[in-house]
């Protein structure tokens, strides 16, 4: 890649980070998300953030996921960087952000978090950029507040989000302040899943299989299912420039939409209530408000994205620090490689829009050159 994109950088869109504001929040807690050492393993911390994960019958040295400076260390970031040729990185909070505090805790908490990774970013300038964090739990005009302070930090380029919204999801009406405040600044949403989906879903025997399940169909399909309600409870007819970057090549959403106009154009329900008129649909809020990450491992993925939103609105990224290799000094990540390769394959013979999709689409869309 370094001759292909000699003249454009490579730019890692979905990439996290716990700064240290956060990780002390963490390590505070004894309740989902929480960091932890457990007696067996005194000198080997835990990340426990997903729902599922805090199970007593779990053994406590499987339970969550190994926590080491990589999620928390800025130099860990541009160490993997520059070991994957990666130029800018707009980094973004992990999951579950600040949804779980009380709405009095809130506002200080995001700008704290929002200016201890401003920080972070301004140690490398023109390397790093971020989405900020909003206080999802208190008031809409705290939470516009932040969104107009986000403006003023340097190197705030929107916003990451869950799919809880204030509690009820995105398809709030309560959400629409908050919707016009990012439509009115050009700050785009980075939806990113954390809640997946009910575990019943995953059967009695989904203690046997890992994080599968939940990481790849859980996170997916919550994503589907936000955007779809924001999409059926008209957001994008109220707010026609709102821009979102869905996480994971918009989870199922490309595969799904044709499926989702056809279930709209056959609902009685929706008919007799008089809700399809003017509609925009589906295809059309794909490639006039949806950005896809190109996080999806495969180039069958990808094509899917590629075909519903085109190649100027695919973004590389990594998710790092998640999802590293197993096995002991392997320096090049498979997750990230196959990204790269998925990228590769499907532009065999467009350098251009490879070129586009690894790093000059964010350039333009997030103004990483200002
Ligand atoms: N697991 C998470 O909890 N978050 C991510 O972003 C990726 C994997
Ligand atoms: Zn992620």
């Amino acid at each position: 890649y370094a001759s292909l994109t000699s003249n454009m950088p490579i730019v890692d869109i979905h990439t996290h980070v716990y700064p240290p504001k956060y990780m002390e929040l963490l390590r505070s807690r004894s309740t989902v998300p929480y960091v932890r050492t457990f007696p067996d393993a005194p000198n080997s911390a835990r990340l426990i953030i997903l729902p599922d994960e805090d199970d007593p019958s779990t053994p406590s040295i499987s339970r969550g996921r190994p926590i080491g400076s990589e999620y928390y260390d800025i130099k860990e970031k541009i160490a993997f960087m520059d070991q994957h040729k990666i130029d800018k990185s707009v980094i973004s909070l992990a999951n579950p952000w600040l949804d779980f505090l009380p709405a009095d805790e809130a506002s200080e908490a995001a700008q704290q978090i929002n200016n201890d990774i401003n920080n972070q970013c301004s140690q490398y300038p023109g390397r790093l950029y971020f989405f900020g964090t909003l206080p999802l739990s208190a008031a809409p005009s705290a939470i516009t507040a932040e969104i107009e302070r986000l403006t003023t930090l340097p190197y705030a380029r929107g916003v990451i989000m869950g799919t809880s919204g204030l509690g009820q999801g995105l398809d709030d009406k309560n959400l629409d302040p908050i919707y016009a405040t990012l439509e009115k600044h050009h700050q785009l949403i980075f939806l990113h899943p954390h809640y997946g989906l009910p575990s019943s879903v995953y059967g009695p025997r989904a203690s046997e299989y890992g994080h599968v399940l939940p990481l790849a169909l859980g996170f997916p399909l919550e994503t589907t299912i936000a955007v779809t309600r924001m999409l059926l409870s008209g957001v994008w007819d109220r707010f026609t420039k709102l821009n979102v970057l869905l996480a994971h090549s918009g989870g199922t959403l490309p595969f799904l939409a044709g499926r989702i106009e056809s279930c709209i154009l056959h609902d009685g329900y929706l008919k007799t209530h008089d809700k399809t008129q003017n509609r925009r649909h589906v295809w059309d809020v794909l490639k006039s408000n949806v950005f896809l990450d190109a996080v999806v491992y495969s180039e069958v993925g990808l094509g899917a994205a590629l075909e519903a939103s085109g190649s100027d609105r695919l973004l590389f990224g990594t998710d790092h620090p998640f999802f590293p290799p197993l096995e002991q000094d392997t320096k090049v990540w498979h997750s990230v490689q196959a990204n790269y390769d998925a990228i590769a394959k499907t532009f065999e013979t467009e350098d251009e829009k490879a070129k586009n999709v690894l790093g000059g689409n964010a350039v333009r869309i997030l103004r990483l050159d200002s």
